[in-house]
């Protein structure tokens, strides 16, 4: 138990990321029934699809849960957040944007509020606008990445140092060995993205899972550098023709619609690899099986205590 396991009111320091698009009842509510914290990824939702997931959730789990909201991708951010607050949901993680002018609404319903930055002054601005908990979010991580590219090795020390709520590290982790490394860097838990993605409870297509399985080092790549619209994906047919058309100096609203939501469900929900992207991390090159969300957890907590142990330090 920390503080973080105490705030959430969860079993283990183990959080679902946000993930729009792909977000459905059953990856959420399964990952608060092993314990962690599910989360449903509003991403670009529309608010009716999104209080239909919600009402999902609810029927699957009596345990906590969060919703993540991209500020600045759904065009609905402000309606999807009243509706989280009228459905009295728990937990709200703020995303892709400037969280400052939401955080109080959210607090005073009792909401607990956690923010995903990239660097130390966007966790030292959360935590002064009432966040209850930082997520640093570093440049292993699949999706959007921010622009400074600062590793989670590196970001988690530096923010678990100047800041006085609970971090969580997201990027990078998919096993003991993480868990065990984040917290020893000052988190308080993590946030799991990819490692997820590759688990029998995922409703992606197999395709995309089975890619995860089988992507080696460097099978991950940063795409939109030249547009400053970051994003790591994994090194598809897709993704190399979108850096080809990176080098070749495409016009950038010609680059965003060929990188748009709808190209995203193509490839992660349709399993066509060649015709639409889809994110995954660094950390697909260490996965290499499907394991229910609930014997992952189990195993991740075996090998933290396991590596934990075994710590050769004198
Ligand atoms: C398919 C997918 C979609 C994602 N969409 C979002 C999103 O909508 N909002 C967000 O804050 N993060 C999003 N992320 C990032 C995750 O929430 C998480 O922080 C990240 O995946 C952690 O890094 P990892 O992939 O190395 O575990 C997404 C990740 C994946 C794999």
């Amino acid at each position: 138990m920390n503080d973080l396991t105490e705030l959430l009111d969860i079993e283990y320091p183990l959080l679902q990321g946000g993930m729009g698009n792909v977000s459905h009842a059953e990856l959420t509510a399964a990952v608060s029934e092993a314990g962690g914290l599910g989360t449903i990824g509003a991403g670009t939702f529309a608010p009716e699809t999104f209080e239909q997931i919600l009402k999902d959730v609810a029927s699957q789990t009596d345990k906590p849960f969060s919703v993540n909201v991209p500020l600045s991708v759904n065009p609905d951010a402000r309606k999807i957040l009243s509706m989280a607050v009228e459905h009295r949901v728990p937990v709200v993680t703020l995303s892709a944007g400037n969280p400052a002018p939401y955080i109080e609404n959210l607090t005073k319903e009792n909401i607990i509020v956690m923010c995903v930055v990239s660097n130390p002054y966007q966790a030292l601005k959360a935590e002064k606008a009432g966040a209850d908990v930082i997520i640093a979010e570093g440049y292993e991580a699949a999706g959007i990445n921010a622009n400074e590219e600062l590793t989670t090795f590196t970001l988690i020390p530096q923010i678990a140092s100047r800041v006085h709520i609970p971090v969580v590290a997201a990027g990078g982790i998919g096993d003991g060995r993480g868990l065990l490394a984040a917290m020893s860097l000052g988190a308080q838990g993590v946030q799991l993205g990819t490692r997820l993605i590759a688990t029998k409870d995922a409703k992606v297509h197999q395709s995309y899972k089975q890619a995860i399985c089988e992507s080696d080092a460097g099978g991950t790549v940063i795409t939109g550098r030249p547009y400053k619209k970051m994003r790591r994906l994994l090194k598809t047919p897709y993704a190399e023709k979108l850096l080809e058309w990176e080098k070749n100096e495409m016009p950038s609203e010609e680059y965003f619609q060929k990188t748009d939501e709808t190209h995203h469900i193509k490839g992660a929900i349709e399993g066509k690899l060649a015709e639409g992207h889809v994110n995954a991390g660094q950390i697909s090159s260490l996965i290499n099986d499907l394991p229910t969300v609930s014997a992952l957890f189990r195993r991740m907590i075996d090998e933290a205590e396991g590596a934990f142990h075994s710590l050769p330090l004198r």
